[in-house]
């Protein structure tokens, strides 16, 4: 899919990978739709000519107010990355439900209804992308964030079923599992911290610059997937192949093994 003078809608894009995507479909050309929180943000992230729609992605007002303001402002949503997520580094059975659903509010609900608000807008035009930003822990279960990992599961099932749902509809779906990167999202939590060896392995992340580059290529090839950094296949396969050495070695990380 070609970016010039395309619309891209980008949740959390006060910061981190969402400001960056801001950049990167900017530079292509690529007519931006921002909403997070942080007004400032926003506007730092979105230079002139963006339509910026402050507001709690989780609230149903919020998410109907950004699909309407985009719709009313260019007339078409082509691509719509779904991006806000937070983490929650807590033991699943001693984290507080009310901030489990609070995980799933935002890292699950809050893309399934804005897919659902844009999904028939896209059917209309027949053309258009969901992309959906998974994370590796979404494709092997990591013990310091559980029901991180659940809720980026579950993202991964929704795309791969939206996929088929919509095939021959002209609306293509993406799923993008990141590594390591270099974000604030470790300090900006539900709950909990990640345990010091995960820290440690800061010297592994990527910038958001550069997840942003491979989103931006992923939606360019129209990929089903986009694993960065692309070593993270590998991590992957492992585990499909080896499960049980590596979760003994990821319980050795969590400090429990
Ligand atoms: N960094 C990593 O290592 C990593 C790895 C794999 C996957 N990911 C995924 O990548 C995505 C982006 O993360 P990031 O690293 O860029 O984190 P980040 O720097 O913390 O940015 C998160 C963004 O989401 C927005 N957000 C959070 N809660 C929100 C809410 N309730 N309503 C509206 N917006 C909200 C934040 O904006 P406001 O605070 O202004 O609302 C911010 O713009 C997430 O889905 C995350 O799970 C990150």
């Amino acid at each position: 899919m070609r970016l010039d003078g395309k619309v891209v809608l980008i949740t959390g894009a006060s910061e981190g990978i969402g400001a960056a995507c801001a950049a990167e479909f900017a530079r292509s050309g690529a007519r931006l739709s921002l909403t997070a929180r942080n007004p400032r943000g926003l506007a730092a992230a979105g230079g002139s000519g963006a339509l910026l729609t402050p507001g709690d992605i989780t609230s149903e007002e919020t998410r109907s107010s950004v699909v309407a303001r985009t719709l009313d402002r260019f007339g078409a949503i082509d691509i719509l990355v779904n991006n806000a997520g937070m983490g929650l580094y807590m033991p699943s059975w001693q984290t507080p439900l009310e901030d489990a659903r609070r995980l799933w509010e935002l890292n699950f609900f809050s893309v399934l209804h804005l897919t659902q608000l844009v999904a028939p807008v896209m059917r209309e035009r027949h053309s258009g992308m969901i992309v959906n930003v998974g994370s590796i822990a979404g494709k092997m279960t990591l013990p310091w964030f559980t029901l991180y990992s659940a809720s980026k599961s579950a993202l991964g099932t929704l795309t791969e079923g939206l996929r088929m749902e919509l095939r021959n509809t002209g609306v293509k779906t993406m799923l993008v599992c990141p590594g390591y990167v270099q974000t604030g999202f470790q300090s900006h939590v539900i709950g909990g911290r990640p345990p010091d060896r995960v820290l440690q392995g800061k010297r592994f992340a990527i910038t958001a610059a550069e997840c942003a580059r491979a989103i931006r290529r992923g939606v360019e090839r129209e990929s089903r997937t986009v694993v960065t950094p692309a070593s993270g296949w590998l991590l992957v396969a492992l585990m499909r192949l080896f499960p049980g050495p590596v979760e003994h070695r990821l319980a050795q990380i969590l400090g429990t093994a």
